[in-house]
């Protein structure tokens, strides 16, 4: 009968479509990774509780710059999604920096560190900042005398690297750093999707999803960090023009100095990216639906409609995560030996 017939098709269309859901699931577990649910172990340098609140003292302390004005935190906002939410950095002496900063949450899962991965890790990295003219434009021997003079911090070093005689240095306190950011990790709605929960993302976020595959972005931006681990030409099909790829940042071109690497830049790390506005190393793109469709011409040479542009943006939407809780440091009180601000 027409009934019968009716409740065969629906029971095959509900079939079909859970199918396609732990289809879409399973797809989408070969190129992606929810975020691991324990604080990641990181090379070289074992987490402990104490070092974790050292180096969130020294994220949030701006007597870590020179001029006694900029922490970590001023350009890695984390009530802010861990940026800036500026098209380049304001540093030391308010110097405009070259880059857009990116956010340091879940940055402890790229492969590299920067816009050109020329840092191996967050410990690396955590240098480059401290010593940058335009950032905080200290040095390691100031910095380490800045610590020394406050005994509080002297008393953290010796708990955060107990077997050490004398840890107060520029390398641990890149380390303690480093251990902090690893806790910066934010599960989001694509976590629970891909741990199971299929009615973790909306039709629209899913159908995104499956978009983001199907064309091509996952190519590039894929792993537990969507994106963050190789690099690519920034307009492999086509270049885009010069107000969003200024002409003067060669990217990895300046760091291995080999005519391949020409514009070539690591493909961003995703999470977060709804609330990381602006966009691409130069900050030029504020909106994401736009940035989404320059993606599409630069990287694939397609042109994403309307539609799938925002579907696109909806499944990005999917990995804006929870921010742990941060409690504001108390940080040790300078003494008479501290180093004063300078410029
Ligand atoms: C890049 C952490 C201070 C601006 C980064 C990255 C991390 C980080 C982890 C790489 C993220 C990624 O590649 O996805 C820190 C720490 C700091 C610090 C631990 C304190 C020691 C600052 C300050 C500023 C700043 C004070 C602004 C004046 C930037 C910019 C980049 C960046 C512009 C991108 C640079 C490039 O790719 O060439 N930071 N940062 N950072 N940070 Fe910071
Ligand atoms: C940057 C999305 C395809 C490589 C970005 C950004 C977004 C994005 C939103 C900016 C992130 C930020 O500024 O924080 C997409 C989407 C794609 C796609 C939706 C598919 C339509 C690709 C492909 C490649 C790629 C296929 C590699 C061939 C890159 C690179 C960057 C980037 C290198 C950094 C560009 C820069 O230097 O500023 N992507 N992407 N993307 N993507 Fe894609």
């Amino acid at each position: 009968t027409l009934a019968r017939a009716f409740l065969l098709s629906s029971v095959a269309a509900l079939t079909a479509s859970t199918a396609f859901a732990s289809d879409l699931r399973d797809t989408a577990l070969e190129v992606f990774a929810p975020l691991p649910s324990t604080v990641p172990a990181v090379n070289d340098n074992p987490i402990t509780p104490a070092k974790i609140d050292l180096g969130k003292a020294l994220f949030f302390d701006p007597r870590m710059s020179a001029s006694g004005v900029f922490s970590c935190n001023s350009c890695h906002n984390l009530a802010t999604g861990g940026d800036d939410n500026l098209e380049t950095s304001i540093g030391h002496g308010w110097q405009k920096g070259p880059r857009n900063a990116p956010t340091v949450l879940n940055s402890v899962f790229n492969e590299a560190q920067f816009w050109d991965g020329r840092a191996a890790d967050l410990a690396e990295q955590a240098k480059g900042p401290v010593q940058a003219g335009v950032e905080m434009a200290n040095t390691p021997d100031n910095v380490v005398a800045t610590l020394n003079s406050m005994p509080q911090y002297v008393e953290w070093f010796h708990a955060s690297f107990p077997d050490q005689a004398d840890p107060v240095s520029f390398d641990n306190f890149a380390k303690a750093i480093e251990a902090y950011e690893a806790t910066l990790t934010t599960p989001a709605p694509f976590d629970s999707f891909l741990n199971g929960d299929e009615d973790a993302l909306s039709a629209d976020q899913k159908a995104g999803l499956e978009l983001f595959m199907d064309k091509g972005c996952a190519a590039c931006h894929n792993g537990v960090n969507v994106g963050g681990h190789d690099y690519y030409p920034f307009g492999l099909i086509e270049k885009p023009g010069a107000e969003v790829l200024p002409v003067g940042d060669r990217g990895r071109f300046a760091v291995t100095e080999t005519a391949d690497d020409d514009y070539v830049f690591r493909a961003a790390p995703l999470r977060n990216t709804a609330i990381t506005a602006p966009y691409f190393h130069s900050g030029k793109v504020w909106d994401l639906k736009v940035a989404v469709q320059i993606m599409g011409e630069s990287q694939l040479g397609e042109d994403l409609s309307d539609s799938e542009a925002d579907q696109i943006v909806a499944f990005l939407g999917s990995l804006t995560g929870t921010i742990p809780p941060v409690v504001y440091p108390v940080l040790p009180a300078e003494t008479a030996a501290t180093p004063r601000p300078t410029g």
